[in-house]
């Protein structure tokens, strides 16, 4: 984390678990348990279900609340589909875009993940901008060449004015849901690798102001040594976000003084 330059963001992904009756107990333990300074925002990113009930129990910005996922289109004959404008509705400021797991089981490809990002910084949302490579693309040097081309795609046709929304999460997808954390020294060299593509094309300034964030099998154990890197801002945590002392192990650990 590099704290003179930009933020922290500890974000939990619930992916499809809880339910919405159990937000409240959820929060209220959560703030028990963890610390809060003015450089590292907690965003948890509930199922579409939750959002309502969820933004009234975040409502005293302890917690800031995210979506999963969303339309790309802004409304009209898309049944069971979501709208940017509608998570707004409701109190989301982030939302999880190309998730592997949506790029995996859903057929989320690099061109729908430029058109929901446009489509959330439109409505006024943070996208949070999931990039990673398999294990196979790793073990045959592909990764820095994929990241790149990921990253380049979902970028285009942002301008300058609206990339301080965008937070990217560096998820390699053989790290997520897999207890094999990347090491600290890799992930933060594909986030520094992120950093040096976003400069080259929004320049230093901005680049140094975007949250990258890492995320795969990030835990309480881990997570310190993790957000020690100089290029690595935070996490995206799945499973551990889904026990209050493990998330909040890891919140504590991002608010140190
Ligand atoms: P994990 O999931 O922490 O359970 O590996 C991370 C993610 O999918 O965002």
């Amino acid at each position: 984390m590099n704290r003179k330059y930009r933020k922290a963001i500890i974000a939990g992904n619930w992916k499809m678990n809880t339910k919405p009756s159990e937000v409240k107990a959820f929060i209220e333990e959560l703030r028990g348990l963890s610390n809060r300074t003015k450089w590292c925002e907690t965003v948890i990113c509930a199922p579409f279900t939750h959002l309502t009930v969820a933004s009234r129990a975040f409502w005293n910005g302890h917690v800031s609340l995210g979506a999963q996922n969303m339309s790309e289109h802004p409304k009209g004959a898309y049944t069971g589909e979501v709208s940017a404008e509608m998570l707004r509705d409701v109190g989301v400021k982030y939302v999880i875009i190309g998730h592997s797991e949506r790029r995996q089981y859903f057929g989320e490809t690099d061109l729908t993940v430029n058109k929901k990002i446009l489509a959330a910084l439109e409505a006024d949302l943070h996208p949070i901008v999931c990039v990673g490579e398999s294990l196979e693309q790793r073990e045959l040097g592909l990764t820095n060449e994929l990241i790149s081309y990921q990253v380049r795609a979902a970028l285009a046709g942002v301008p300058a004015d609206k990339l301080r929304k965008i937070v990217i999460a560096y998820e390699p997808i053989w790290a997520i849901g897999t207890g094999n954390t990347a090491t600290a020294e890799q992930a933060d060299e594909v986030c520094s690798l992120i950093r040096a593509l976003v400069r080259g094309l929004y320049g230093a300034r901005l680049a140094r102001a975007m949250p990258i964030l890492y995320g795969g099998s990030m835990n309480e154990k881990n997570a310190e040594e993790l957000l020690a890197k100089p290029d690595i801002d935070g996490g995206l945590i799945g499973g551990a976000s889904l026990v209050p002392e493990k998330f909040a192990a890891i919140i504590n650990a991002a608010n140190q003084e």
